[in-house]
């Protein structure tokens, strides 16, 4: 690859920023779709990020990703915001064009795409989805679907609040499209009969808690599709359960995926093979073998 000074440069900004796999993404894909342009990782704290942002107008910026902690704060420093993106109040891509940091959200599209092939025997109007948790993560996808017209989205959180304060969100501009339930049992299996796909939405089962699950197993059905947003470690307990019953179960991986994809779209109008950014993503994330046992349904 050859830099000049026609190279656009995009990056992912965060705090810390060394396990994000989207650098080996997006520049993957660059060179896979002939873009000329480079993608860097970029560390910064919350108070420098408006200086960050005004180098990156003196530059020959395309675009970039921003992840924890700066989803929401940095917001002010851009000039216009995607209406969803606006709903949401959170913001993962930017884009840079004609002078304008232009901000979107991509991550609940990118969880939509992810399970399209798997739910497509269900209309999407009669198609509900229990979301466990409330964090910013559930925040994006459950107006991502409100938004998209699914029948309903169930939100349970140990904390009852938060569910209910998004679910009043929710409800004002797409009204009846959310409910909060609270995270008892009964509740919970009301709610699961009623799903097609339930959703771990919650940090429970990453490492510091990688043999617990969020949903006792006696609630879950074979008719379901089970996601775990976690992708690291790639086979979680909520899964291993899931497995076992026979359900249908697929991990955060491709959410990562077609988050950068429709953030690639938006950068440079190419919606890039979903295959190639799988097998970048899966060479460059710990667990790749698990991976593969998990997808051929061994696990
Ligand atoms: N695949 C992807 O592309 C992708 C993207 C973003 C995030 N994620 C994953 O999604 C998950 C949430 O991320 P986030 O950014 O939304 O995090 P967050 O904003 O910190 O939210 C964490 C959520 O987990 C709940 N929680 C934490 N510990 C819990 C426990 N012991 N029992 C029950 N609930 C608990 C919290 O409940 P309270 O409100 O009660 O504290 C909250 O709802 C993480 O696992 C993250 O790895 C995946």
């Amino acid at each position: 690859m050859r830099i000049s000074v026609e190279t656009k440069i995009y990056a992912v900004i965060g705090d810390p920023i060394g396990q994000s796999l989207s650098p080996q993404l997006h520049n993957g894909l660059f060179k896979a779709n002939a873009v000329d342009a480079l993608y860097l990782p970029i560390a910064v704290k919350s108070e420098d990020l408006k200086k960050l942002l005004d180098g990156f107008r003196l530059m020959n910026f395309g675009g970039f990703n921003i992840t924890k902690p700066h989803k929401m704060e940095i917001i002010e420093y851009l000039d216009r915001l995607d209406p969803l993106a606006e709903k949401i109040g959170a913001v993962n891509t930017v884009v840079y064009q004609d002078k304008q940091m232009i901000g979107y959200n991509t991550d609940g599209f990118g969880f939509i795409k992810s399970i399209e092939e798997k739910i497509s025997k269900i209309p999407k109007e009669r198609l509900t989805i229990l979301i466990l948790g409330c964090g910013g993560a559930v925040k994006s996808v459950a107006m991502a679907l409100a938004d998209w017209g699914i029948k309903k989205v169930i939100i349970a959180n140990r904390t009852a609040a938060k569910a209910e304060a998004l679910v009043k969100l929710i409800n004002k501009s797409w009204p009846g499209k959310a409910e909060a339930i609270s995270m008892a049992p009964e509740a919970l299996k009301k709610a699961v009969d009623a799903a097609a796909v339930v959703v771990n939405g919650t940090s429970v089962g990453m490492a510091d808690s990688a043999l617990q699950s969020p949903l006792a197993k006696a609630l879950l059905k074979k008719e379901l599709l089970v996601y775990d947003m976690i992708y690291s470690p790639p086979v979680t307990q909520l899964l291993k359960d899931a497995k076992e019953i026979g359900a249908q179960t697929q991990n955060g991986l491709d959410m990562l995926l077609y988050q950068g994809l429709l953030a690639f779209e938006l950068w440079t109008g190419i919606f890039p093979d979903p295959s190639a950014g799988k097998k970048l993503l899966e060479e460059n994330s710990e667990g790749n073998s698990e991976q593969k046992l998990l997808k051929e349904g061994i696990k």
